[in-house]
């Protein structure tokens, strides 16, 4: 069977990784979370004090961006990368809905976006992947072979989100929630540099009303057809 690439771009909280981590283990292929190196570099810019509240110091963050080491570590108990920022397991930390306030602006930042995408081409040149993220089938890998756009309305992918932090014990409230992914989307597909937007090629999938079992059979199916 040869290798091929898989990108699954779309909204926030559309569920994308849930299905992206499924397929990989299905096909053997390996995953890869980009919105995690964002969200890291984010992180990075909060603690040394580059964006908060008061607005954000772009040029300091870019100087110091160099420091920022990122790495994915297999986590062999829980079966899925971690994301490690300086030696640092961040994983949780950039889960959290402070750093998801800021990661719209960091990401927005064009020096940004050069290291994480060429990081991002280095990790699936040999193919065999599957990506998620915001721009990896118009940017990253614009001739992935499969290409997935998954879309589902703003309550629908709020409530997931509200949901799934309130599971891991953060206080937070379901407006605050909302309101945090439409400033996302807004954000997200109005910067200047790969904006989020559908590729000509992707195949838009709206899973609003679909159970996770059925998004994975449907998925997989196209995976099957093109490999
Ligand atoms: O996928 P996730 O919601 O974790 O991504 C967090 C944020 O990282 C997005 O809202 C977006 O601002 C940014 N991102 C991006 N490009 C990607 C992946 C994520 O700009 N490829």
């Amino acid at each position: 069977m040869q290798k091929i690439t898989i990108a699954v771009d779309g909204y926030s909280s559309t569920g994308k990784s849930t299905i992206a981590k499924q397929l990989a283990k299905a096909l053997e292929y390996i995953y890869v979370d980009t919105g995690a190196m964002y969200r890291a570099v984010t992180l990075f810019a909060m603690r040394n004090g580059f964006i908060g509240a008061d607005g954000q110091n772009t040029s300091a963050l870019v100087q110091l961006l160099p420091k920022a080491h990122l790495k994915f570590k297999y986590n062999e108990e829980m079966g899925y990368s971690e994301m490690y920022l300086n030696g640092e397991n961040v994983e949780k930390e950039i889960r959290s809905l402070a750093v998801s306030q800021q990661v719209s602006k960091v990401s927005a930042i064009e020096e940004v976006r050069y290291k994480l995408v060429d990081m991002q081409k280095e990790i699936g040149k040999e193919k065999g992947i599957v990506m998620d993220g915001r721009d990896i089938g118009t940017v990253v890998f614009p001739d992935a072979e499969l290409k997935i756009f998954m879309t589902a309305s703003p309550e629908t992918r709020a409530f997931r989100r509200y949901k799934e932090l309130l599971g891991k014990g953060e206080k937070v409230s379901y407006s605050e929630v909302l309101k945090n992914v439409q400033e996302r989307d807004y954000l997200d597909s109005h910067r200047e540099f790969s904006p989020l937007r559908r590729a000509a090629d992707a195949i838009k999938f709206d899973n609003s009303d679909m159970g996770l079992e059925e998004q994975f059979e449907r998925i997989y199916n196209y995976a099957l057809r093109v490999i």
